[in-house]
């Protein structure tokens, strides 16, 4: 059989103008964990998708198990022991997780839906990943993310697939969900199942990767073993050229004006939370997801209800209650939901950078369309999306580049004060750079940020101070000399700071 479970040779496909797949190869072998990495819009989840019988390839042969194989449609690959988790969970959402995992496998007896037997079949792949942790006659919307993705991962497994493909798994998981998963990934591993991992999280293929193959701008460029290289030669590998520093260098003014204070806020998911931005500060702010931050800068911003406390914009106290007033006084809100609030997917790139800067490119209420142009192309240049121009509709776009389009929408608004929730997640490390590099000028101009991350280095790496919530409260703020990841994560569970 040869050590190869999986080899694609020569893979080419283009789209219209754009060559998102030129002459590419992979070559997995089986068993292992095989990451797939490079920057945003680099090719990765095309290669996987015509892997997975979504696309077809122009040109170029993949072989399984040392023979060649022709995969027509995803059914096709099913059957052919190749299963794909990918960046957008594929669940029904108003489906339970039993009914999930049959879906299109359907158990019947003359010509009747067996449930019981759907049941034993289903529970037996739901039971191998979640040990039970979860109810699976839940409707699956009322579940976690990670919940829902253990359920593809139980349907992948019930197709005895052979190889699994994980596209971006960890995006939207808490560090325990994180460890979860990769409990499951060494299992799999166990079974003699190879996986194929694609991340943004470098560090993650330390722990559980054999193996690494980079692409960049559609193109091969290596693989290797992952115990043979380090995170810099990977980045270089990645961006063709050496990232020095992970994070640029502060250039900030002290300035003591306060540009937004809030006391004693309380709604729903959050209590009693008073703060306050500094004009020209960044403030970070750290947490377990789930403990209410994004619901507090929701809140601030009109688009939930406030049960009491206060707010003051610039002295002035407001009563901010809904989203299209807090836009008057100056905010904006970078989700770190792309698909819901984020964008129009289906208008262009432009169109959504220029959406909330109308104002900004008007002349007299009419838009100046030398002046919307030349805003929203450098804002698209200096986020370097990756697409041919500005035109491009945002749903073709890879994940990362409609996340970087989400943010040059708000960069370019003109706003005073800018919320800005879970910005680099999915984006690749060059890119991160560059937006830290943006938000760094923006302060320098006087703008005031809030940053929601997740990510403890980038937290330090970015924030003049840090605030950190836990179960809904506030239970600290740290200064940039009490910076450290152990602080954070003590007053992230609950813990006083000695
Ligand atoms: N259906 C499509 N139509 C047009 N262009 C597409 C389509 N799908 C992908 N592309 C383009 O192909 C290129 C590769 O995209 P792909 O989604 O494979 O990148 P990726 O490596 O997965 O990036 P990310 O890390 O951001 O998810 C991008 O330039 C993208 O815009
Ligand atoms: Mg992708």
């Amino acid at each position: 059989m040869g050590e190869y479970a999986l080899e694609m040779l020569g893979v080419t496909k283009t789209f219209s103008k754009v060559t998102a797949l030129d002459n590419v190869n992979l070559r997995v072998k089986r068993g292992e964990v095989h990451a797939l990495i490079g920057e945003n819009g680099a090719g990765k989840s095309t290669l996987m998708k015509i892997l997975s019988g979504v696309y077809k390839a122009d040109m170029g042969e993949i072989k399984i198990n040392g023979e060649e194989a022709v995969i027509r449609n995803p059914k096709d690959a099913i059957t052919k022991g190749i299963s794909i988790i990918y960046q957008e969970l594929s669940l029904v959402p108003e489906l339970d997780a039993v009914k999930n995992v049959m879906l299109g496998q359907e158990k019947q007896k003359a010509g009747f839906i067996n449930s019981k037997k759907e049941e034993e079949f289903a529970e037996k792949y739901l039971d191998y990943v979640s040990h039970g942790a979860f109810d699976y006659k839940t409707p699956v919307k009322n579940l976690s993310v990670a919940q829902q993705q253990m359920i593809d991962i139980a349907k992948s497994l019930s197709y005895h697939s052979d190889i699994i493909v994980m596209d971006e798994p960890t995006d939207s998981l808490t560090n325990s969900e994180i460890e979860v998963l990769f409990e499951i990934v060494r299992q799999l591993k166990k079974d003699g199942i190879t996986v194929i991992y694609i991340s943004h999280r470098l560090e993650e293929l330390f722990i559980l990767c054999d193996r690494v193959t980079v692409l960049r701008d559609g193109q091969y460029i290596v693989d290797e073993d992952i115990s043979a290289v380090d995170k810099d030669w990977l980045i270089g590998k990645m961006i063709g050229r050496d990232l020095k520093d992970t994070f640029p260098p502060r250039h900030r003014q002290e300035r003591e004006r306060t540009v937004l204070e809030i006391e004693g806020l309380t709604g729903e998911k959050f209590r009693n939370i008073s703060f306050r931005l500094k004009e020209g500060e960044i403030l970070g702010i750290g947490g377990l997801v789930g403990a209410g931050r994004t619901e507090v800068l929701r809140a601030i911003f009109g688009a939930d209800k406030i049960q009491s406390g206060s707010v003051k914009v610039f002295d002035e106290a407001v009563n901010i209650n809904h989203p299209n007033k807090a836009l008057k006084y100056g905010f904006g809100f970078a989700t770190e939901d792309r698909k819901g609030q984020g964008l129009f997917l289906n208008q262009s790139i432009r169109d959504n950078i220029a959406a909330a800067a109308l104002d900004r490119v008007s002349n007299a209420g009419f838009i100046d369309d030398g002046k919307e142009k030349e805003m929203t192309q450098k804002y698209f240049q200096d986020l370097r999306v990756v697409a041919p121009d500005m035109n491009k509709i945002c749903k073709f776009l890879s994940g990362g580049n409609q996340q970087k389009v989400v943010l040059a929408k708000w960069l370019a608004s003109g706003c005073k004060i800018l919320f800005l929730d879970e910005p680099t997640r999915g984006i690749d490390v060059g890119a991160k750079y560059e937006i830290y590099l943006l938000m760094d000028k923006l302060v320098r101009e006087g703008v005031s940020i809030i940053m929601i991350s997740s990510e403890m280095p980038e937290l330090m790496g970015v924030a003049d101070r840090i605030l950190v919530m836990h179960e809904g409260s506030l239970t600290g703020e740290l200064k940039q000399g009490d910076f450290s990841e152990e602080n954070i994560m003590k007053l992230a569970s609950g813990e006083k700071l000695a």
